[in-house]
């Protein structure tokens, strides 16, 4: 192994959302960042731009656009990402939300498939959208999309806001099931916006699907947006892409983070992301080979100290969705009750199923990005804090 992802960074006391917004003595098992230090090849990228000493307003290379279309082109199969085709900006929430402002007037509807990501909802909100959301379909443990119900939302909607792959329930989308909600969308002229944050994250027999290798009429109803952000654990340098096939769509986008005022990168972000794309291969494979193994980790712990508790096939992501139903029912307050009580008594701080929506009660998402060592804390903890035996 050339990477150590067992080593335990301390990050309490560095302004990290993670762990300074988590009880003293709390293992921060929320929000998603991961505790593993960036790969050596983006840490001595960006240290050589530190050590050039002048950081200026900066203007995006050529290099950073052959950056990107050599990544999406090799790793993905998806080609055609030039810099006539992106807009950069300073991060996904920046771009979708610019991207909603983009493709709606107030009052129209947007779509999206629930529990879902939270920062979602306040986007949609602040741009004056009405929110509908399409209830994912939980049969035997699995997740998948109520096509039913999205097609009866799709009549009165304008935008669909899809997470490809899925956070929270952690699916990778099949092609089969994007053609689908593609052809819905044609059919009922909804346009679609995809977050694809979590693109890099797939695990054995889930490849992710990027939506602009779909079939050209849905590629150009749609903008996809992008960054190495999550999978490279550089969330805090704030960079992403918005993709548009349709040079009239994307002159939109432009037009948007301008009004927005997201269009100026930072000059360590447009470093971090070519450091990531030309070098991060190998850091990133041997990376998501250990979120593998934590993740069959919590499928062991549970099945041996926590049965009850029932954990959704990980496809993607870190994130870990687990269902609680069994331990604390799903009467309004379970969720946020049972977060609150395992940070505050149990030393263990999991996200609140339900911030995710509120389809989600009897859910708490569990982030499994760190150290073993640390992941396995976390987890007694929390067989300890549950009085199931
Ligand atoms: C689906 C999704 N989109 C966007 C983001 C945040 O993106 P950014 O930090 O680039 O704004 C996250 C962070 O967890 C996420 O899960």
């Amino acid at each position: 192994m050339k990477y150590n992802f067992d080593e335990i960074v301390p990050r309490r006391g560095t302004g990290s959302v993670k762990w300074d917004h988590c009880a003293p003595g709390a293992i921060p098992m929320w929000v998603a960042d991961m505790d593993f230090k960036a790969a050596p090849e983006i840490l001595e990228a960006l240290q050589k731009r530190l050590d050039h000493g002048v950081f200026g307003y900066q203007l995006v290379p050529d290099q950073y656009f052959e950056a990107i279309d050599g990544w999406f082109t090799e790793r993905h199969g998806w080609s055609g990402l030039k810099r006539e085709t992106i807009v950069p900006t300073t991060g996904v929430i920046a771009a979708y939300s610019a991207a909603i402002k983009a493709m709606t007037v107030p009052g129209d509807k947007v779509i999206v498939m629930t529990p879902c990501y939270n920062a979602f909802f306040p986007a949609i909100r602040n741009n004056k959208c009405v929110q509908l959301g399409n209830p994912l379909h939980y049969e035997n443990g699995l997740w998948s999309i109520d096509f039913q119900d999205f097609e009866e939302k799709c009549k009165e909607a304008r935008v669909l806001l899809l997470c490809n792959p899925h956070n929270p329930v952690g699916r990778v989308w099949t092609r089969e099931e994007l053609l689908r909600v593609g052809e819905i969308c044609l059919r009922h002229n909804v346009f679609v916006i995809s977050d694809e944050i979590h693109c890099e994250l797939t695990y054995p027999g889930h490849d992710y699907t990027p939506w602009a290798t779909l079939p050209e009429a849905m590629v150009l109803n749609s903008v996809s947006c992008i960054s190495p952000t999550k999978a490279f654990n550089i969330a805090g340098i704030q960079i992403a892409n918005i993709f548009a096939a349709d040079p009239a769509i994307l002159a939109k986008m432009d037009r948007a983070i301008n009004d927005n005022e997201c269009c100026d990168v930072n000059v360590f972000g447009v470093t971090a992301l070519m450091a990531a794309y030309n070098h991060g291969g190998a850091w990133l494979d041997q990376l998501r080979e250990y979120l593998l193994d934590n993740a069959r980790t919590v499928y062991c712990f549970l099945e041996d100290h926590l049965p009850q508790v029932v954990a959704s096939p990980l496809e993607g992501t870190y994130l870990m969705w687990l269902d609680f139903r069994e331990v604390i029912g799903s009467e309004p307050g379970a969720s946020e009750r049972l977060a609150s009580v395992l940070e505050r008594q149990g030393g263990v701080k999991l996200s609140t199923g339900t911030i995710y929506g509120p389809v989600a009660e009897g859910w708490e998402r569990l982030n499994i990005a760190c150290p073993r060592k640390l992941l396995l804390e976390g987890l007694n903890r929390l067989s300890q804090s549950l009085p199931l035996q």
